[in-house]
């Protein structure tokens, strides 16, 4: 299948059939082929959750807006990071390439990441998301079809899973065959509000004066183990709406 038609066939798919069951090389593949996705500095950081447990998926739908996907799809796969993956000996990202180049890269990568959690974050979320576009690509030239989701207690399903300490997670991919179609695709923006031609027009709402950079006090990548019961909700304080 040309790329271009993978492309133009993903949709997001409600439905499948939940006694469809990819095997075990059809996984292997696909795992294998997000696994060519790229990263920064090489550092590979995603994880990729195969969820293959029945009473584990029926726990995460009751954490999922009970949406069907996470049962019925062959494959649910929670796409996760290691946020440290960069301080995790490194040498393995660079092992086959030439000493000079891992000389700079592996100094390179400590300095980039260390002290910036923000970064951190920021850069699994950029690579969970590209390994997830392949993953749906690749299921489609596979004959597969695909939900991307991030409808689900985060927290929940962090602790299902036993997600580490310094980890995080991206999303759902779920694979499978579809049993029902899409809707048609309900509105696409045209190009001309979507691409910028080397700057924001200067009416534009005011532009940035000054980059955000460490550290950010609301940016955590602290991952809650224990769900406590939600507080009731304060009355919101009143805030003059800002200039
Ligand atoms: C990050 C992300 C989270 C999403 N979460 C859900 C979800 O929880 N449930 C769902 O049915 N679709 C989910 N979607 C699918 C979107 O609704 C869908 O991509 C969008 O409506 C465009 O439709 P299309 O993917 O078929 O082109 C999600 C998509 C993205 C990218």
């Amino acid at each position: 299948m040309k790329t271009q038609k993978a492309i133009k066939d993903r949709r997001s798919i409600k439905y499948f059939d939940a006694d469809h069951q990819m095997t075990a090389e059809e996984i292997d593949e696909l795992l294998s082929l997000a696994a060519l996705s790229p990263t920064a500095f090489n550092v590979q950081h995603w994880r990729f959750v195969v969820v293959d447990d029945p009473e584990l998926r029926k726990a995460i739908r009751a954490h999922s807006w009970d949406q069907a996907q996470v049962t019925d799809a062959s494959l649910l796969l929670v796409l996760c990071a290691d946020l440290k993956a960069w301080e995790k000996q490194p040498e393995r990202y660079w092992a086959k390439a030439d000493k000079e180049v891992s000389e700079f890269m592996l100094p390179a990568i400590k300095a980039y990441y260390s002290t910036k959690t923000r970064v951190q974050r920021d850069e699994a979320m950029r690579s969970c998301g590209i390994a997830a576009q392949t993953i749906m690509l690749a299921a489609k030239a596979m004959g597969y079809d695909s939900c991307p989701m991030d409808g689900f207690d985060f927290n929940r399903v962090a602790q299902l899973i036993r997600l580490p300490q310094d980890h995080i997670i991206s999303m759902f991919i779920t694979v499978g065959k579809a049993t029902k179609k899409p809707w048609p695709r309900p509105g696409q923006l045209p190009l001309e509000e979507l691409v910028i031609k080397n700057q924001f027009n200067p009416r534009s709402p005011k532009p940035q004066s000054e980059i955000k950079t460490e550290p950010m006090a609301e940016v955590s990548d602290e991952v809650v183990t224990e769900v406590k019961p939600k507080a009731k909700p304060k009355a919101k304080p009143k805030v003059k709406a800002k200039d």
